[in-house]
């Protein structure tokens, strides 16, 4: 008998427990879902697309073995950068962070918006050169249509950005295409 008591103590807490955490999810929603970390640089697309005539493919190309270059390298942005070209505070402030990280033989420590998980296997390739997809088909809010890049947001429960493209958005793609969705086509 004594044993059944303590039993039903303990569901009494656990309900407790969950309705609380409702209620506290619920008021502090959408404030505290989200955290942001500043970019170390507000790359501006806009920018390098119309005033600078940049083709997508001048920045994120693919290498001669097939893979994709990602985001460029610190080099590709001083051939125009090594010294102002127009006078915003904003370059000014790029230009001095690039002479730091240059000699320290680094890269711009960019944050990637749409990072997935590290279990789960990516390739550029095969959705741009065979599948034949445009970036926009995946990258909805970076590549040109703000002013300048967001800053980087979290989910801080799961880590995720809300730019990082959900299992199941992959799989309904791959369905309708006839791609398999076994569980090792996309993890390792
Ligand atoms: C001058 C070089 C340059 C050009 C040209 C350029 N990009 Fe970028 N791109 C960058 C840099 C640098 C970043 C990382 C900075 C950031 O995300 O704020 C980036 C980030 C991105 C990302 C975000 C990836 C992620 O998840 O973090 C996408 C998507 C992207 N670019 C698409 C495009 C598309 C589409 C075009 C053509 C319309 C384009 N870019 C042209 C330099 C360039
Ligand atoms: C082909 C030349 C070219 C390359 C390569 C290039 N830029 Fe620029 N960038 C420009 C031009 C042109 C402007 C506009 C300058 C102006 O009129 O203020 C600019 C402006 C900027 C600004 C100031 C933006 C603002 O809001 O005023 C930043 C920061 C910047 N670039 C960062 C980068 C980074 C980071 C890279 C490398 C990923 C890069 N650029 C590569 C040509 C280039
Ligand atoms: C089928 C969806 C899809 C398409 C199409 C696509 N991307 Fe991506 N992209 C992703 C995913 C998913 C990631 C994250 C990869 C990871 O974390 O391993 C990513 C990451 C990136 C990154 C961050 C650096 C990196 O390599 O991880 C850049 C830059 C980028 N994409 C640019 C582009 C550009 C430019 C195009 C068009 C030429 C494009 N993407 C087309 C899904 C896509
Ligand atoms: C808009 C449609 C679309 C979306 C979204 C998409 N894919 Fe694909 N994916 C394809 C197509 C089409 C192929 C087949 C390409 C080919 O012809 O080989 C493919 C192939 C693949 C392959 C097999 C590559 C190989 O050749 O071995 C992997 C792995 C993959 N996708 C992972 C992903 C992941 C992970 C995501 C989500 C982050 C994703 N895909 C989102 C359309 C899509
Ligand atoms: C088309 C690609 C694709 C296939 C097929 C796929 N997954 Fe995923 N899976 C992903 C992506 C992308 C994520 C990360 C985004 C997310 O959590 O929605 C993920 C996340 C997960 C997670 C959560 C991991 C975490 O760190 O949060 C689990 C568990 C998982 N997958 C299991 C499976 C199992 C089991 C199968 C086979 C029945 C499978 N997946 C098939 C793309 C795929």
């Amino acid at each position: 008998m004594e044993k059944e008591g303590k039993a039903k103590g303990k569901w009494l807490f656990f309900w407790i427990g969950v309705i609380a955490s409702l209620l506290l999810g619920w008021a502090a929603f959408p404030k505290l879902i989200y955290f942001k970390k500043d970019q170390p640089v507000r790359f501006s697309h806009l920018k390098h697309g119309e005033e600078a005539s940049l083709t997508c493919e001048d920045c994120h190309s693919f290498r001669g073995d097939g893979s994709f270059s990602g985001i460029p390298d610190l080099a590709k942005c001083l051939e125009c950068h090594e010294s102002a070209i127009g006078s915003s505070k904003a370059e000014a402030d790029f230009i001095k962070l690039a002479e730091k990280l240059k000699k320290e033989n680094k890269n711009i420590p960019w944050l990637i918006y749409s990072k997935q998980p590290d279990n789960v296997f990516f390739s550029h390739a095969a959705h741009i050169k065979m599948a034949k997809l445009e970036c926009s088909a995946c990258h909805k809010s970076v590549g040109g249509r703000t002013e300048k890049n967001p800053p980087y947001r979290f989910k801080w429960i799961s880590g995720y950005a809300p730019e990082v493209m959900s299992m199941k958005t992959c799989e309904t793609c791959h369905e309708k295409k006839g791609i398999s969705n076994a569980c090792f086509v996309c993890h390792k």
